[in-house]
């Protein structure tokens, strides 16, 4: 069958490029996949697909040319691959300006800076002694950071001392990774709010989630429909206008008393909207392929009291969760799994429930994860 209309090239074949797929589907949109491998989770369930690096600027600049539209399954683009895309004739959703900010963590604390939105005092330094000296600035214990790189807590380290520190930032200064150096908050809690702009502007902001990580991984996201968050809301939207946002975003707040601070943002769908797909209207998946194609925004509606979606990571067994679905007791569980083979700590799927109330919808959601991957609910989550 012929397609007609807009052509969307994803670049990676990830989870995400498979629940972009999910939401594709009902909207019957023209959607082409670039995957490293046919073993990737999206390319698993997607014939258009072709198989090329993400990394190699020759493969992805062939892709693109197939495309009207360019999109991303996540922000860590290399710069020759950019600037061969910004060379051609799709149009790059988020731009390639704004993912030179999404991709380094010393760009989004300098753009943040320039228009006073409020994150963690900090320094970015280039040495490791240009790091012990901001760290004595700012004071023990510190949060050091890669600029560029890390992702799910690789590259972030909480240092309590100098002699922490130093261990750190050796390496960085060796590989010439601008170092940054901030005060480790004091917070109440870690929140997330994802936003949607399309190139006119048209921007929707979903309710605020808490979410939980653990050892830099994050395990858990609470949706309470009585935990609106105004301030938050604004900071998104400033955020998404400052990076010149088309799609959707992530952003990470700390909150700690009645303060909010910016940690970082990611131009991308994100783990901290997936409860999108059951507890909103329209699932980030949707809102984003509507914002790249500046079709009108979804509602944003909640359509639940509470929600709570865990992720599954890969049991020390090594079992696979789908041997295990069998055991699940309810139905009343959400489970998306990604198609990825089953490793130890590796993000393999999520889970969401929602209902009337946030820690019963826990209960249920770790019950199930438990079952599925054989590991305990942690102790902090308790
Ligand atoms: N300044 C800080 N103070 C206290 N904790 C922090 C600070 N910066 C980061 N953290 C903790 O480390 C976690 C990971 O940090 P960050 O989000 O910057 O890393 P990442 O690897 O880019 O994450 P992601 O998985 O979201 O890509 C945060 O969610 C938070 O729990
Ligand atoms: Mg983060």
């Amino acid at each position: 069958m012929t397609k007609s209309g807009t052509t969307i090239g994803i670049i990676g074949a990830g989870q995400l490029a498979r629940m972009l797929i999910e939401a594709a589907i009902p909207l019957d949109l023209d959607l082409r996949l670039l995957a490293a491998s046919s073993d990737d989770g999206a390319a698993r369930i997607w014939p258009a697909t072709e198989i090329g690096s993400p990394d190699d600027p020759d493969a992805v600049a062939r892709f693109a040319e197939t495309c009207d539209v360019v999109t991303f399954d996540h922000e860590l683009v290399p710069e020759p691959v950019l600037v061969r895309l910004e060379a051609g004739a799709a149009r790059l959703a988020p731009s390639a300006s704004t993912l030179r900010i999404a991709q380094n963590k010393q760009r989004q604390r300098e753009l943040f800076a320039q228009h006073e939105l409020p994150q963690p005092r900090h320094r970015v330094v280039r040495t490791a002694v240009g790091a012990q000296l901001a760290a004595e600035t700012i004071g023990y214990p510190v949060a050091v950071k890669a600029a560029y790189g890390g992702y799910d807590g690789r590259g972030v380290w909480i240092c309590l001392s100098e002699a922490g520190l130093m261990a750190v930032v050796a390496g960085l200064e060796q590989r010439a990774i601008p170092i940054i150096v901030e005060a480790k908050v004091d917070m109440d809690r870690e929140i997330a709010v994802m936003v949607a702009r399309d190139d006119a502007g048209r921007t929707t902001v979903y309710p605020a989630v808490e979410t939980v990580q653990i050892e830099g991984i994050c395990r858990q996201i609470s949706f309470d429909v009585e935990h609106g968050n105004e301030e938050a809301a604004n900071l998104a939207r400033c955020a998404a206008d400052v990076v010149g946002l088309t799609g959707v975003m992530a952003i990470e707040l700390f909150e700690s008393g009645s303060e909010l601070l910016i940690n970082e943002i990611a131009t991308r769908p994100h783990n901290s909207g997936h409860h999108t797909i059951e507890a909103v209207a329209t699932s980030q998946f949707e809102q984003h392929l509507r914002a790249i194609l500046n079709l009108a925004p979804g509602s944003i509606e909640p359509r639940t009291r509470a929600a709570v979606t865990v992720n599954v990571l890969g049991g020390s067994d090594g079992m696979d969760p789908r041997e295990r679905l069998a055991l699940l007791e309810s139905g009343d569980v959400h489970v998306h799994l990604y198609g990825k083979a089953a490793r130890h700590g590796r993000k393999l799927g999520h889970v969401t429930v929602f209902g009337a109330d946030v820690d019963e919808c826990a209960e249920r959601a770790w019950r199930a994860v438990e079952t599925l991957t054989n590991e305990q609910r942690p102790e902090q989550l308790r």
